[in-house]
């Protein structure tokens, strides 16, 4: 059949819309890209904050109307919201076919031959289970880079999040597998991997007995095609020192790390039910800036958690403005059902939260342009992502940035030059968060 898939959310659900894609074209379906053509529609789902999930409310109702016109045969809703909402979907969608819970997407096969035969269908697998991988996942980033998702779950319950009500208690892939899969992933010519999961810091911990993410590093590292490897999501306050040894030690790891601190204020932080504390953060911060000069450090804040005073959101800013952090997002607070912050009092008006936002945006934005502005003359390596359409350019990205979160650099040259290329590139130009290069 031909099928519609539509990921939304963060790239751990697009490494299952890629399992699921794997079984898809594995039993001979056809992936399109249109919704006219299409005869089954499945809407990957996320439900992490309000906007996402209008978003994924949006995709199915759309998608719903291609059903109601007869061209869509199927209409399949998996992921994080149909774990969370399967009986407001099912009840309130009537054209939904099916729903999988987000430890059941292998069942997508068993859901298209049930919904064929007329039957609805729902399958929702314990979530503290690890799914089963498709062993021929499908890559939908353009093959030269890939998300490896080392682990499921997570046990930190901050007071914001709903991610373990939805994706179960962390569990770690076994690395027997995971290095499997990425000699898949390079065997397809995937030259830079991404680690991911809600924590990579604490990799192996729960298998292994000890955090084994450097273990894990040191082996994926021997995979041959892999040149970079970048590390997503670490908890400040679980990075060790032989991480910290690893990245500096071997080459192909990028030095780049994501470290989501969400906020610098002790109080704030003790009220999100995060373990650390503004003078931890500065510490390990310290740290690895003294160990690894030459690391990206990139953070994610909320503003407007309840009870955020002006002062507090002072203190952010004065933080912000110090660390200096390369790369730096900023969401603002959204109370999600069952979980503690969403009752806590004093919660902050929509237009607070984002007037501190664009307060922080507009300060990182100045921070940003000096660090480009820094690198104009270095000669830094670059990894061509594509072309610019209609010009004799590319763009592409240094160690210092992940894929579709962080900035570019625009190559202007007469060379044709691939996706997934490595070019040495002299900056030449800084734009507020992205660069401008010449070829070497
Ligand atoms: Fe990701 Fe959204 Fe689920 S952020 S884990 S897809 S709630």
């Amino acid at each position: 059949m031909k099928v519609l898939f539509i990921s939304l959310g963060c790239d751990k659900n697009l490494a299952d819309s890629e399992e699921m894609l794997g079984l898809l074209t594995g039993k001979g379906h056809e992936i399109v890209d249109s919704e006219e053509e299409a005869e089954v529609i499945v809407i990957n789902t996320c439900c992490f904050i309000h906007d996402a999930k209008e978003e994924s409310i949006e995709n199915i109702l759309e998608m719903a109307e291609y059903k109601k016109a007869g061209t869509c045969k199927v209409l399949i809703v998996t992921g994080c919201m149909a774990q969370r909402y399967k009986e407001e979907i099912i009840e309130e969608i009537p054209e939904v076919d099916a729903v999988l819970g987000t430890t059941s997407y292998m069942d997508i096969l068993k859901a298209i031959d049930e919904a064929c035969e007329g039957r609805h269908f729902q399958e929702f697998r314990d979530i503290n289970e690890l799914p089963e991988d498709s062993g021929r996942r499908v890559l939908t980033t353009g093959g030269h880079y890939g998300y490896l998702k080392i682990a499921e779950g997570c046990d930190k319950h901050c007071t914001y999040c709903i991610i373990p009500k939805l994706r179960g208690n962390y569990r770690s892939v076994p690395m027997e597998k995971l290095l499997a899969e990425a000699k898949d992933l390079a065997d397809q010519g995937v030259k830079e991997l991404i680690l991911v999961a809600q924590e990579t810091t604490v990799y192996g911990k729960d298998l292994y007995g000890e955090k084994s993410l450097h273990k894990l590093l040191r082996e994926l590292c021997k995979i041959s095609g892999i040149q970079w490897i970048r590390i997503l999501y670490c908890y400040p306050e679980e990075i060790y020192d032989e991480l910290i040894q690893t990245i500096k030690e071997e080459n192909k790891v990028c030095h780049y790390l994501d470290l989501p601190i969400q906020h610098a204020s002790d109080a704030v932080l003790k009220r999100m039910g995060r373990r650390t504390s503004k003078a931890q953060l500065v510490e390990i911060i310290e740290k690895l800036r003294k160990e690894i000069p030459d690391i990206s450090l990139r953070t994610t804040l909320i503003t407007g958690f309840p009870g955020e005073t002006q002062e507090q959101h002072e203190e952010l800013k004065d933080f912000v403005d110090e660390m200096e952090f390369d790369r730096l997002g900023v969401f603002t607070y959204s109370p999600e059902e069952d979980t503690p912050a969403a009752t806590m009092t004093e919660q902050i008006p929509e237009e607070v939260k984002e007037d501190r936002q664009a307060e922080l945006m507009e300060l990182q934005q100045e921070i940003a342009f000096d660090l480009a502005e820094d690198m104009v003359g270095r000669e830094v390596l670059v990894m061509i992502e594509g072309k610019v359409a209609d010009e004799n350019a590319y763009v592409g990205r240094t160690y210092k940035d992940a894929p579709n979160v962080d900035g570019l650099i625009f190559i202007n040259t007469d060379e044709e030059l691939m996706s997934g290329d490595f070019a040495r590139v002299r900056v030449t130009g800084a734009l507020e968060y992205d660069l401008i290069g010449e070829l070497i």
